[in-house]
């Protein structure tokens, strides 16, 4: 049995990985100071786990939260590009100034490998797809820039700190518990809460603009394979299905699932937004053994289920 720290192990894509190594069998710390994340997230696992409401920001008070530890997954962050053109400060503070505590604290306690966060947003613009890792990043937000300043942080302390460090490119992730009530959560969440609550879906832009729409589960069985993966040291890895589905496509597919069709409003694009995002998973293949577990449609019911019983319960 190891002992895993998950920073912001109460959030959406971090309460499924808590679940997860909870069910294998392992020991769980949380580290998270529950701004986006909630205790009820946890649930049935809150009991098994050792939650601490304490802030990445604040180097000396989570140092202690690293003895003992085997494997750090890392997800505390502020998770929106929105929010980062709001308020760049504090994105900065959380996503790059708490990524290096975290790197810190996590060398001087001898953790085995810390496997970090990362975002497609990375890529920006980039004119070729699907994203390759060996592409020129070309953040657009200042949410992407501090994820990847974190991965190259991240790369620093692999090659010359000697702690072990993985990126992983995280894609659009949806699913259960992605926060239905936040401005900030993730499209499909807004759209299928839209569809449940009798509203309309608002479109920012054409429709036009595409994502690589991961459902969680994938994004789970990838940060556990990273944590032990031997050809998976040092590198920034992207996860997702190597699929993608434009925006007016995802109305299409909500429309045949909820019967009634809806049709989407629109307004105009977001700032700092990407125009197109599909991830090449060759280099998860060869050095994860990763392979997508669940599909966009699969996912997305899965997601529908779980909201509409969510709002039946608020
Ligand atoms: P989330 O907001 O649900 O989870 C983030 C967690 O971090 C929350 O529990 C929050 O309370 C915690 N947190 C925030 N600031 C903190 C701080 N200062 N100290 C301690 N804890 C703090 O978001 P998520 O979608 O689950 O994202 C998890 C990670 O994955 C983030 O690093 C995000 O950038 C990354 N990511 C997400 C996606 C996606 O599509 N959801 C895609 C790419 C990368
Ligand atoms: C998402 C993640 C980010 C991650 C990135 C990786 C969230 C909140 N953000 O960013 O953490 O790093 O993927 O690719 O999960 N949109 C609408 N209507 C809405 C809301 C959004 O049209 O009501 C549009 C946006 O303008 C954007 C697209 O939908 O074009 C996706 O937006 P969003 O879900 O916020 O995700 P990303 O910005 O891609």
């Amino acid at each position: 049995m190891a002992l895993y720290l998950v920073t912001g192990g109460a959030g959406f894509i971090g309460s499924h990985i808590v679940e997860e190594l909870i069910r294998r069998g392992e020991s769980v710390r949380i580290l998270d100071n529950l701004s986006t994340g909630k205790v009820a997230n946890l649930g049935p696992v809150r009991d098994k786990v050792d939650l601490r409401d304490t802030d990445i920001r604040d180097l000396d008070s989570i140092r202690p939260l690293f003895k003992g530890v085997d494997y750090v997954i890392h997800l505390a962050a502020l998770a929106s590009v929105a929010r980062s053109m709001e308020d760049p400060v504090e994105t900065t503070q959380v996503n790059l100034g708490g990524t290096v505590h975290v790197l810190l604290a996590a060398r001087d306690a001898k953790v085995k490998r810390v496997v970090m966060a990362a975002t497609a947003a990375a890529y920006g613009n980039h004119p070729v797809l699907p994203r390759v890792e060996t592409q020129t990043p070309q953040p657009l937000s200042p949410y992407a820039v501090t994820k990847l300043a974190g991965e190259y942080y991240g790369r620093i302390f692999n090659d010359n700190f000697g702690l072990e460090t993985v990126s992983l490119r995280f894609f659009n992730i949806f699913g259960p518990r992605q926060d239905p009530k936040s401005p900030y959560t993730g499209v499909l969440s807004k759209f299928i809460v839209a569809y449940l609550t009798g509203a309309m879906p608002v479109i920012f832009g054409d429709g036009e603009q595409s994502r690589d729409f991961t459902y969680v589960a994938n994004v789970v069985d990838a940060s556990l394979r990273a944590c032990r993966a031997p050809a998976a040291a040092g590198k920034v890895i992207n996860i997702g299905t190597g699929k993608s589905a434009t925006l007016n496509q995802t109305i299409t597919v909500l429309n045949g699932i909820f019967v009634k069709p809806v049709k989407a409003q629109y307004g105009p694009p977001r700032p700092g937004d990407v125009k197109h995002s599909t991830a090449d998973i060759s280099l998860a293949r060869a050095a994860l053994g990763y392979e997508p577990l669940v599909s966009f449609e699969d996912g997305l019911r899965r997601t529908v289920d779980w909201l509409r019983k969510d709002l039946a319960e608020a």
